[in-house]
C-alpha cells in the first residue's frame, strides 16, 4: 500500500514557491500578497485563515488577514473587496466561506477580480477550468492539491473509473471537471455521486480511483471500496475525542484503518489533502503575482 504523504509533497511544493519567491524579492523588489478576509468568529475558519497567513510568510510572502464583524453587511463585505481588488500589493484575495446569512456567497465571488480570485471560485475561472483552459485562470486549490498529488505520486488516472462522492463548487464539482480534462494525471471517466444517490457503494465498488468529498466522517467503509482502487480523502470532520485537549479531533470520509488494507494508494486525515490546499493557495498566488508583474 502507497501511503500519499501529502504533508511532505505540500512541503515540497513550499519549498519550490520559497525559492521563486527570493528570485522575484531579488530581481524586483517585491513578493507576492495574500488578502484573506474572514467575516465572524467561526472556530474551524480561525484556524484555516490563520494557517494560510502563517504559510505565506512561510515561504516569504507578505499576508494580511481582515477580521470583519459577524454582523457585517454584504455592501460592507463587497466595499472591503473592492478596495483590494484595486490595491497593487495585493495578488491574491480569498474570502473565507462559510459566510453569516446576510451575506449572498454568489454576489461575493462575482466581486473578486478574476485574476486576483485565487481561490478559483468566480464564474471567469470555473469556466476556463471547465473548458479546460487550466494554465489560464486559478483552479480550485483543493482539487488542484489532489491533481498534484496523483502527478507527484504518478498515479496512473487514463482511462480509469474515477467516483467522486460530493458535489459542492469548492471540491466536488471542479473535481469532477479536472479529472475529465484529456491531459496527464487526469483522463479518466468520471461518475460523481451524492447525497442523493441512491445505494452509494454500487458505484463506490466501480472506482479506480475513489474520492471521497461529502464531509461526514467514516462514510466509506472497506466494504464500499474495490481491492486495488486509489483512495483520496478529502474529508475534515471534527468528532469528540476525550483524549484530545480540545476534546475533538479531526478525521477524514474515509475509515482509514479499515480501507488502508485493501487499497493500492491511500491520503490520511490529516495530513493527506489538507496541507495541500494551503500549498496550491501559495502557488496560485505567485501564479497571480507573476502575471500582474508581466513575468510570465
Ligand atoms: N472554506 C473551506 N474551504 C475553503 C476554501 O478553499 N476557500 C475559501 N475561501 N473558503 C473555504
Amino acid at each position: 500500500m502507497l501511503f500519499i504523504d501529502g504533508k511532505k509533497i505540500s512541503d515540497d511544493i513550499k519549498a519550490e514557491l520559497r525559492q521563486r519567491v527570493a528570485f522575484h524579492k531579488l530581481h524586483i523588489g517585491k513578493v507576492p500578497g495574500l488578502s484573506v478576509i474572514i467575516v465572524g468568529n467561526n472556530a474551524a475558519s480561525q484556524v484555516y485563515v490563520r494557517n494560510k497567513a502563517k504559510a505565506c510568510i512561510d515561504v516569504g510572502m507578505n499576508s494580511e488577514i481582515i477580521q470583519l464583524s459577524a454582523d457585517t453587511t454584504e455592501a460592507q463585505l463587497l466595499g472591503s473587496i473592492a478596495e483590494l481588488n484595486g490595491s497593487p500589493n495585493v495578488d491574491g484575495i480569498l474570502v473565507q466561506q462559510p459566510l453569516p446569512k446576510q451575506i449572498d456567497d454568489y454576489h461575493v465571488t462575482l466581486a473578486i477580480a478574476p485574476e486576483k480570485d485565487v481561490d478559483g471560485f468566480h464564474p471567469e475561472n470555473v469556466g476556463k477550468l471547465v473548458i479546460g483552459k487550466l494554465n489560464d485562470g486559478f483552479i480550485s486549490c483543493t482539487p488542484y492539491g489532489v491533481i498534484e498529488l496523483l502527478r507527484r505520486y504518478k498515479i496512473e488516472t487514463a482511462g480509469k473509473h474515477c467516483v467522486i462522492v460530493g458535489r459542492s463548487n469548492i471540491v466536488g464539482k471542479p473535481m469532477a471537471n479536472l479529472m475529465m480534462q484529456k491531459l496527464d494525471f487526469m483522463n479518466s471517466t468520471v461518475t460523481v455521486c451524492h447525497s442523493a444517490t441512491p445505494d452509494l457503494s454500487t458505484y463506490t465498488k466501480q472506482a479506480d480511483i475513489l474520492i471521497a468529498a461529502i464531509g461526514k466522517a467514516h462514510l466509506i467503509t472497506a466494504a464500499m471500496v474495490k481491492p486495488g482502487a486509489v483512495v483520496i480523502d478529502v474529508g475534515m470532520n471534527s468528532v469528540p475525542d476525550a483524549s484530545k485537549k480540545s476534546g475533538q479531533r479531526l478525521t477524514g470520509d474515509v475509515d482509514f484503518e479499515a480501507v488502508k488494507n485493501i487499497a493500492s494508494a491511500i491520503t490520511p486525515v490529516p495530513g493527506g489533502v489538507g496541507p495541500m490546499t494551503i500549498a496550491m493557495l501559495l502557488s496560485n498566488t505567485l501564479k497571480s503575482f507573476e502575471q500582474q508583474n508581466k513575468l510570465r
